[in-house]
């Protein structure tokens, strides 16, 4: 970088601040105003130096260009020779006056407009599109915007997106109509489309209308923009038809010029994966399509939505506090925070025994019995009422509005979120549990299936095994099902965790039991679950 090329990056840098400050977060969130960091978007234009064409001229655009932090990279990465033309396209004033202003001596062309509304080149089209595109969520798009912007990019890229995509799928697309044949684009965009149902268009877009090069992921626990929590990717194509036997590079992690891990991937093979996030991660996508799942051995449940957990869990002393019937009272098992065991113990009358005793209230007589025979507990709803927990969503929809649903304790369960990092691989834990106690939302409850369960009954030794084997799960596998949100947090819903794997479970259940025994059982409850897949599972018979 020259000497007036860095100090013009400075000015452009402190003007970004003082631009942002004279903002409100929420005026900043409606347009999706946060910047690239000049790190980010040196190292974007360094990668793509490295892989255009060396005699490539460069006519650039920068369809949300704020102050310009991509051209100020495109200006110190590339010598003024290789740039032929340089365009930008700015909604808010606020930041284009600034920037009109910043790079007046260059030769940039910036529309203060509306992308969607900009005049479109007749000729000379960009040939490299380099955009941090506004992060957007649909549910801020009114439905007439919406309609616009479905018009454009059905005409722009023959797609019509999924109603729940965020403003950032409908730049990438409509850019399709700017970006001239055989021209590049690089996209920082977060990363949710890869494995969303929303994100679908913009996959088969990517593998249908352009050549996809390189998908980069940032690790989501190292988060790219401190003040809009999302996990972010970079996409690198070029508008030209794919061609056969095309591979595309994933990386993740480290730094887009120094990634932690590098594969490669065909194009054929993300085109039967739903889920790509999975290839950025591990690349276990290149393996062989799982075939039995957790969902055929196990039930899965959320753990209970209490309405109000402040209410009606409580500590042995409140309860003795409140003088409340032993009998209207479940023992349920803490947040997983303060959980610290990881196999829950009972006593005789099969209570838990860990140190923080929680209990669930929960009676479904009607007000006037409860108000006639258990005068303590009518004294404590009258507390709710005055709370006005009764009014509180699941409350009132509940009748009498302090019941609950009724749940079977679960021999196992699996924490709903967790972050990467600390001592443990996976960030969800796997819990036994040989204690009456249910648990609240914070958890997955996990039952086997009638078949699992009959065979558990009869070989008692096989929970624990059980329970180690869903340890045993790769966090890989775990994290390619759930669903990755800024700062690293991951979530992982009933249906995500039955949809993991369970072939190498079954293989430890099966070497368990001894052969014998286990012609008379069939793990499997689903029917569907094909023959042939059970032969290869069934152990061989041993030679007497
Ligand atoms: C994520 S920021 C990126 C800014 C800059 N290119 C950078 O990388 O730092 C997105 C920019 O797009 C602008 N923007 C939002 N909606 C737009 C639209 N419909 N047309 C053009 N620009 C838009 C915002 O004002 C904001 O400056």
């Amino acid at each position: 970088m020259s000497i007036s090329d860095h100090i013009l990056e400075v000015s452009r840098i402190e003007a970004q601040e003082k631009l942002d400050s004279e903002k409100s977060h929420a005026e900043r969130n409606r347009l999706g105003q946060f910047a690239t960091p000049s790190a980010l978007a040196s190292d974007m234009l360094t990668l793509i130096k490295s892989e255009l064409p060396k005699n490539f001229k460069i006519r650039f655009l920068d369809p949300a260009f704020g102050t310009g932090a991509f051209y100020s990279a495109l200006l110190s990465t590339f010598h003024e020779s290789r740039i032929e033309s340089a365009s930008g396209i700015e909604i808010d004033p606020h930041y284009a006056n600034h920037a009109l202003e910043l790079w007046k001596g260059s030769s940039l062309s910036l529309q203060i407009s509306d992308f969607f509304d900009a005049k479109l080149p007749a000729k000379d089209k960009p040939n490299l599109i380099v955009c941090n595109p506004p992060y957007v969520r649909h549910h801020h798009l009114s439905s007439e915007r919406k309609g616009k912007l479905q018009k454009h990019v059905a005409t722009a890229a023959m797609t019509k997106l999924n109603g729940l995509a965020g403003l950032y799928c409908y730049f990438l697309l409509y850019a399709h109509a700017w970006l001239e044949e055989g021209g590049y684009a690089c996209w920082l965009i977060p990363s949710e489309f890869l494995d969303v149902n929303y994100g679908a268009e913009v996959k088969d877009y990517l593998l249908s209308k352009v050549t996809l090069l390189h998908i980069h992921r940032f690790d989501a626990a190292s988060v790219q923009f401190d003040d809009a929590l999302v996990s972010s990717s970079i996409l690198w194509f070029r508008k030209s038809a794919p061609p056969v036997n095309h591979t595309v590079e994933f990386s993740f992690g480290g730094s887009l010029t120094k990634p932690e891990i590098l594969r490669t991937v065909p194009a054929s093979r993300l085109r039967q994966t739903a889920k790509w996030n999975r290839a950025a991660l591990s690349g276990t996508m290149a393996k062989e399509e799982t075939k039995v799942r957790l969902g055929d051995l196990f039930e899965i449940k959320r753990g209970l939505a209490t309405g109000a957990n402040d209410f009606f869990i409580l500590s042995s002393e409140e309860i003795q506090e409140h003088h409340l019937p032993e009998e209207f009272l479940i023992p349920i098992l803490p947040s997983p925070h303060y959980l610290k065991q990881e196999i829950i113990e009972a006593d005789k009358r099969s209570n838990l025994i860990i140190d923080q005793q929680l209990f669930l209230l929960s009676c479904s007589f009607p007000e006037s019995e409860v108000k006639s025979r258990y005068p303590h507990l009518w004294d404590y709803y009258k507390t709710g009422l005055e709370r006005k927990i009764h009014e509180k969503y699941i409350c009132s929809h509940r009748s009498p509005w302090y019941t609950q649903e009724f749940r079977a304790p679960a021999p196992f369960l699996c924490t709903y979120m967790g972050r990467n990092g600390g001592k443990r691989e996976s960030p969800f834990r796997f819990i036994l549990n040989y204690s009456k106690a249910v648990a609240a939302n914070v958890y997955l409850m996990i039952y086997p299936k009638p078949a699992l369960s009959k065979f558990i009954k009869e070989s008692p030794d096989s929970v624990q095994k059980i329970w180690e084997a869903l340890n045993a799960i790769s966090a890989d596998s775990l994290l390619s099902e759930g669903r990755v949100y800024g700062g690293g947090l991951h979530k992982l819903e009933p249906k995500e965790l039955a949809n993991a794997s369970a072939e190498k479970m079954v293989q430890k259940i099966l070497k368990l039991a001894e052969y014998q025994k286990f012609q008379e059982y069939d793990l499997f409850d689903n029917v569907r679950t094909p023959e042939l897949l059970r032969e290869r599972l069934r152990p061989v018979r041993r030679k007497k």
